[in-house]
């Protein structure tokens, strides 16, 4: 079958309200305080993801269901922005789209999360006709789409028969015991994409080396990002470094999400690993340039400026 997606993936879909300077740090008892500022932008690290990578061309589909609300309204328009395929985003009267409110200090930052439309995909929201007409697939937000975890497996299974690559970038399990069948499904990735703290969480092992000697030794290729010092790819005994941009980080909400998207659009352009990783470099930076997650996403032809 011709393959017309580009990209699948499944969506977390939220908000994200944060608020900024000023006293953030909330005091019961009915005591009013007084914030500097905040904004309203979508959440998300699939949502993020999908955004930039269709920001860069690739076309881009995202399952999901959001609450027949402003917020899901926002997530919408947000993504019909960027060129993301929407049609599989069903509106769901009975569920609230899920909200993340960060509280942020200059050095820390509190989040409450109200999950609502975040974890409500389940298996039937995937069809086969769909599994078939993509070419890869990426899973982000690993341990925040519970409804759909169990199912990855089978999932997996039926795109690989019909030539698809799956990417995953698991992000931080809440819970932190960093198992929910991951073992099982890590033998079928292509591509593993995850921070320092995931890479060696992951591996549960205290040394970074140590962790990605035992995380390459079951996927081809393994992605270690490393915030302000870019990112290394490693796939089987070769090893691949890329800086980051140098620019002033207003935030890092979503640069992980962007980084993924941008190595994607190398790997599904056949480019070599280590441009794959500095185009997700060139995504995580210059999207940190902006507040939340979406704002600062680059299209294709300001990525080429860079690449030069
Ligand atoms: N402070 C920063 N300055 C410049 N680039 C950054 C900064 N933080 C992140 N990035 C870019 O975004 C990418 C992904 O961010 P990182 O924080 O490593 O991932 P994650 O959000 O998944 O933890 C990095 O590889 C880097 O290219
Ligand atoms: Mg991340």
């Amino acid at each position: 079958m011709k393959k017309s997606i580009d990209v699948l993936t499944v969506g977390d879909c939220c908000v994200d309200l944060v608020l900024s300077s000023g006293d953030v740090v909330p005091e019961f008892a009915q005591k009013e305080k007084i914030v500097g500022d905040y904004f309203l932008e979508m959440g998300g690290s699939s949502l993020i993801f999908a955004a930039q990578a269709a920001k860069l061309g690739l076309k881009t589909t995202v399952i999901g269901k959001v609450g027949d609300d402003a917020f899901g309204n926002l997530i919408l328009k947000r993504l019909v922005d960027a060129g993301v395929i929407v049609d599989y985003i069903k509106k769901d009267t009975s569920v609230k789209t899920g909200l993340t409110v960060h509280l942020v200090k200059a050095n820390d930052r509190a989040m409450l999360t109200c999950t609502g439309t975040i974890d409500v995909v389940g298996r039937r929201d995937i069809p086969d006709t769909l599994v078939e007409k993509t070419r890869h697939f990426h899973i982000g937000s690993y341990y925040l789409i519970n409804t759909i975890r169990p199912h990855y497996k089978d999932i997996i299974t039926k795109l690989k028969a019909s030539g698809a690559t799956v990417s995953l970038d698991t992000n931080w399990d809440p819970k932190e015991t960093w198992d929910g069948g991951l073992a099982d499904i890590l033998p079928m990735i292509d591509i593993l994409l995850l921070n320092e703290n995931e890479t060696m969480a992951i591996a549960r092992k205290k040394s970074l080396d140590d962790a990605i000697k035992t995380l390459k030794a079951i996927v081809p290729v393994l992605v270690v990002k490393r915030g302000k010092d870019g990112a290394t790819v490693h796939a089987g005994a070769s090893t691949y470094s890329a800086s980051a941009v140098n620019v002033t980080v207003v935030d890092s909400i979503g640069a992980g999400d962007c980084f993924d998207a941008g190595f994607l659009y190398g790997y599904l352009n056949e480019k070599q690993l280590d441009i794959c990783a500095k185009i997700g470099c060139i995504c995580g930076s210059l999207k940190t340039r902006e507040a939340g997650g979406v704002k600062g996403q680059p299209r294709l032809n300001e990525i080429s400026r860079y690449l030069k």
